[in-house]
């Protein structure tokens, strides 16, 4: 009896705990608000892309880069996005380039087809833990920040004040090896993606009918979390940085 006392103790003490570390904010978009099992408009069956904002580096279109996909959400409105917490791209450290080995080393396997994307820095998935979804530890606020840097800037950095002794200590999160699990993994080791097939397309304008669906217009009946966070977000108060009243 005391041990069963003892077992439920700690199995409550657990739920507890576990539902008490903070879940991020990307737990509300669920895995359909990014992915779209049957309605997607791009590749990784993804459910939302920004068709509009142009990349002011390059001057050219987000095609080939996740960017697109998270500006698809983070972008403003009138640039394409859906004005959840916008980082505006003419303001925001470039994306989209080949590295100038003299600015900055990035190891290939952070590299989106050779090219630095939101995904070098970030990995969204909701199983990572780290401040902003960044891929290094910076610290529960990004006290830290500077570990990140490192990883691609560590000229700049002073490592020994950070903790560590050389870069490759740096631990890198990944999501994107189904058989290693997610977790932290050496700069060399690290992956941002593997390869998936890139077939979705646009069907172009068809109409509705009996048979086939509107794809323009998702149907009512596709399944939608019931938080949704296209919806919700503006009443929402979710975070310190954006509730933060200057005095
Ligand atoms: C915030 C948006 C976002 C959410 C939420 C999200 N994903 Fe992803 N997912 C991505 C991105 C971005 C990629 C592609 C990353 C890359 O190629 O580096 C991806 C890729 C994948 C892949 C393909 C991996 C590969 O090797 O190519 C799978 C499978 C996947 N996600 C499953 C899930 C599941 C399951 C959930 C819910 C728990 C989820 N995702 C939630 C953004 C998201
Ligand atoms: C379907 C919409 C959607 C997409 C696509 C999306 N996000 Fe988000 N993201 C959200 C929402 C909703 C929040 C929480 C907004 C708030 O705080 O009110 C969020 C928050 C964040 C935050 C802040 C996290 C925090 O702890 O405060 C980061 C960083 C982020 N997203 C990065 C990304 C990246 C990188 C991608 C692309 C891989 C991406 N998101 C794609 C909806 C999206
Ligand atoms: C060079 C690394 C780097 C790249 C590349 C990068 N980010 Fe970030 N991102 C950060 C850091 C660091 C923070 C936290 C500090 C801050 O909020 O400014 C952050 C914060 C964010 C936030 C939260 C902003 C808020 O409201 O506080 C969002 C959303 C986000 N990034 C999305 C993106 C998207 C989308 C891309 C690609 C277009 C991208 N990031 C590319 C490093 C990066
Ligand atoms: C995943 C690798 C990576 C990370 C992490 C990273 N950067 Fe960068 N950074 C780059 C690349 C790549 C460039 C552009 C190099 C080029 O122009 O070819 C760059 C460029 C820059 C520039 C020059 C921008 C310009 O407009 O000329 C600054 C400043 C900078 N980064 C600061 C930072 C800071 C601060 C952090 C940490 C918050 C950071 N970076 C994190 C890869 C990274």
């Amino acid at each position: 009896m005391k041990s069963l006392k003892l077992a439920l103790s700690v199995a409550v003490v657990t739920m507890l705990s576990t539902s008490a570390f903070a879940a991020g904010p990307h737990d509300s978009v669920t895995c359909l608000g990014c992915h779209s099992t049957h309605f997607a408009v791009d590749d990784k069956i993804f459910a939302v892309k920004n068709t509009v904002m142009k990349n002011p580096l390059t001057k050219k279109s987000f095609d080939g880069l996740i960017a697109k996909n998270c500006l698809g959400c983070h972008e403003l409105t009138q640039f394409g996005g859906a004005g959840i917490r916008p980082v505006h791209m003419h303001t925001t450290h470039p994306i989209g380039m080949v590295p100038n080995p003299k600015i900055a080393s990035v190891p290939q396997t952070m590299l989106n087809d050779g090219k630095l994307d939101c995904v070098s820095c970030h990995e969204a998935h909701p199983s990572n833990k780290n401040f902003m979804y960044l891929r290094v530890d910076t610290g529960k606020d990004g006290e830290n920040i500077q570990n990140l840097c490192a990883v691609c800037h560590d000229a700049k950095v002073d490592l020994g004040s950070a903790g560590f002794k050389k870069v490759s200590d740096i631990k890198i999160f990944s999501a994107m090896d189904q058989e290693k699990g997610s977790g932290f993994f050496s700069r060399d080791k690290v992956r941002i993606q593997n390869k998936t097939t890139s077939y979705v397309m646009p069907l172009g304008k068809v109409g509705a009918n009996d048979i086939m669906p509107n794809y323009l217009n998702q149907p009512d009946w596709v399944y939608a979390p019931t938080v949704n966070p296209l919806a919700d977000f503006k009443t929402k108060k979710s975070t310190k940085r954006t509730t933060t009243k200057v005095k």
